[in-house]
């Protein structure tokens, strides 16, 4: 089992979609995907619902997740750990306890040689199409991730 986590702020707009995007994007029974926030400003709380209908709309259902916080044991729980931009990089290497607890961190636009900006924006202050953006830039660095998964647990 290869287990993937998804970190960005509150856990609410960004990995949520990336946690489910790259989940509807693999088998089950040999990849395992969750998502976390660097703060714990929204501990339990569903993801934002402009989020949900974004997904919604591209046949993704993240409605059931749940937000909670990072925390230094999903550095032994995980593989691979994406980050969303360099702030949540750096809150999340905070934690980090040794060298190859670093090593399993990524920004997640990093997958995609085609883009130089590799941050995820925030869209929480923003309008219905900064969430598209963020969905199309998430479902692009997904399919490239689940190719190269799979790929290479075949
Ligand atoms: P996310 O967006 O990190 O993509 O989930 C945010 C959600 C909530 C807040 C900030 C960013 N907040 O400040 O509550």
């Amino acid at each position: 089992m290869t287990s993937i986590l998804m970190v960005c702020l509150g856990n609410i707009c960004r990995s949520p979609l990336a946690h489910g995007i790259l989940e509807s994007k693999l088998p089950s029974d040999r990849f395992y995907v969750d998502s976390a926030g660097t703060a714990g400003y929204h501990i339990g709380d569903r993801p934002d619902h402009r989020s949900i209908a974004v997904a919604k709309s591209h046949n993704v259902d993240i409605s059931r997740q749940q937000a909670r916080q990072f925390q230094t044991s999903d550095f032994d729980t995980f593989d691979i750990i994406y980050v969303m931009d360099h702030s949540n990089f750096e809150n999340v290497v905070k934690l980090a306890r040794h060298t190859k607890d670093i090593a399993k961190v990524k920004l997640i636009l990093e997958v995609n040689q085609s883009i130089t900006n590799k941050r995820v924006p925030d869209p929480y202050y923003g309008e219905m199409s900064d969430f598209e953006h963020v969905f199309s830039l998430l479902n692009n660095a997904c399919d490239i991730i689940s190719k190269k998964l799979t790929r290479k647990s075949l």
